[in-house]
C-alpha cells in the first residue's frame, strides 16, 4: 500500500483580516463572516512566488519524512498558480530543494489539483515505477484575484502544503477517486494568458487577467460533489461512513463545509475546519488541513481521513486513508 510518510506545509506571514478588506472594498466583516465562515486569510509577500511557498512546505515533508531530496524520484506540484505558464513550478521546486533525480511536472485541476496529485503520485508507486514522490499543493492564488470584485477577492488566500508518499507496511491510502465536468468549465475561469485569449490591450480593459466566478453554481456543484464523491470513495474502499474518523474537506466556504456534512450525516467534530484562518488557498487547502491536524496531535495510528474536494474544470475528487506515521 502507498502512504504519508511525511507532512509539512507553511502559510505567509502576512495576515489579511475581513476589516482590511472593508478599507479597499464595499464589503463587512458581517457579510463575510456569516456568507463564507472567512475572518483572515495569508497573502503571500511581493517578493514571494508559488515555488517560494512550495519550497518550504516541501523542505518541511522531507524532514518529517526523514527523506533526502536526492531520494524523491517524481515532484507533483498541483497548482493554479504557477509562477510563470512554463517551466513548471514543479522544477523549480526541484532545483531549490536539491532533488537531482526526480522528475517533476505541475498538475492543474483546480482546486483538486493536491487530490488529483496525490492519486497520479500514489499510482507511480503502486506501480513499482519510483519509491518516493513528493506531492505538493501550492498558490499564491490571490495575485490571480481582482482587489475590485468583492465576489471572488474576499474568498482567498495563500499557503502550500506537502506529502512524502512511499510503501508503507500500515495504513495508507484504501481508496481515491477524480472526475471532471468541462461542460461546467466556464464557472470558474482565469480568462487571459492562455492560446485563447492571450495578453492584449483589450484584455487589459476587460480585467480578463484575473478570475471570473458564478459563486452560486460552484456552490451547488460543490455541496452536491461533497457528497457524492465522498459516498463513491467509501464504495470502493468498502468501508461505512461511520467509520470516517477525519473528513477533511476541501476550504472554500464554511457553509459549503457544513451543508456537505449534513447531508452526509457526518457530525462537525469529526469535519477539519480551517478556512476560518486561511481562506480558500486554493490546492493546498487539504494538505494544510491535514498537517495542521498531525501537528496537533490529534491524528492517532489507525485513524481513517477522507479528504474531499472540488474546483475549476469543474473537478472533483477524494482520497479514503488509513492514518499510520
Ligand atoms: N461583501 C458584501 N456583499 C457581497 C460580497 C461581499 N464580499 N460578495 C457578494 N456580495 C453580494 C452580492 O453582490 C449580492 O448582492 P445583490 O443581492 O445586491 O446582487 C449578495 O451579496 C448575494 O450574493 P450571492 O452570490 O447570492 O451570495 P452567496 O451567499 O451565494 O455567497 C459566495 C457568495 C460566498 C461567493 C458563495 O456563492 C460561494 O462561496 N460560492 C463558492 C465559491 C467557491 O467555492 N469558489 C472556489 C471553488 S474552488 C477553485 O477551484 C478555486
Amino acid at each position: 500500500m502507498t502512504g504519508i510518510v511525511g507532512l509539512g506545509s507553511y502559510v505567509p506571514e502576512i495576515v489579511v483580516t475581513n476589516a482590511d478588506l472593508e478599507k479597499i472594498l464595499d464589503t463587512s466583516d458581517e457579510w463575510i463572516k456569516t456568507r463564507t465562515g472567512i475572518l483572515e486569510r495569508r497573502f503571500a509577500s511581493k517578493d514571494q512566488a508559488t515555488s517560494d511557498l512550495a519550497v518550504i512546505a516541501a523542505e518541511r515533508a522531507l524532514k518529517d519524512a526523514n527523506v533526502s531530496a536526492d531520494e524523491i524520484d517524481l515532484i507533483i506540484v498541483g497548482t493554479n498558480s504557477p509562477d510563470t505558464l512554463y517551466p513548471a513550478t514543479a522544477c523549480l521546486v526541484q532545483d531549490k530543494i536539491g532533488a537531482r533525480n526526480a522528475a517533476a511536472f505541475d498538475l492543474q485541476a483546480g482546486c483538486t489539483g493536491w487530490v488529483y496529485a496525490a492519486t497520479v503520485g500514489a499510482q507511480c508507486i503502486e506501480s513499482g515505477m519510483y519509491k518516493h514522490v513528493l506531492v505538493i499543493g501550492a498558490e499564491v492564488i490571490t495575485r490571480m484575484m481582482d482587489n475590485t470584485d468583492r465576489g471572488t477577492y474576499v474568498l482567498f488566500g495563500d499557503g502550500a502544503g506537502a506529502a512524502v508518499l512511499s510503501s508503507v507496511s500500515r495504513g495508507g491510502f484504501l481508496a481515491s477517486e477524480l472526475y471532471a465536468d468541462g461542460s461546467l468549465a466556464q464557472h470558474l475561469v482565469f480568462p487571459a494568458g492562455g492560446t485563447r485569449k492571450p495578453f492584449s490591450e483589450e484584455v487589459l480593459r476587460e480585467r480578463a487577467y484575473f478570475t471570473k466566478m458564478d459563486g452560486s453554481d460552484v456552490f451547488k456543484f460543490s455541496v452536491r460533489e461533497i457528497s457524492r464523491v465522498s459516498m463513491k470513495v467509501l464504495e470502493k474502499a468498502q468501508l461505512p461512513l461511520d467509520r470516517v474518523d477525519w473528513f477533511i474537506p476541501h476550504q472554500a466556504n464554511l457553509r459549503i463545509i457544513q451543508a456537505g456534512a449534513q447531508k452526509l450525516g457526518i457530525p462537525m467534530e469529526k469535519v477539519v475546519v480551517t478556512i476560518d484562518k486561511y481562506g480558500n488557498s486554493s490546492s493546498a487547502s487539504i494538505p494544510v488541513a491535514l498537517d495542521e491536524v498531525y501537528r496537533k496531535g490529534v491524528l492517532k495510528n489507525g485513524d481513517t481521513v477522507l479528504m474531499v474536494s472540488f474546483g475549476a474544470g469543474m473537478t472533483s475528487g477524494g482520497i479514503l486513508m488509513e492514518w499510520w506515521r
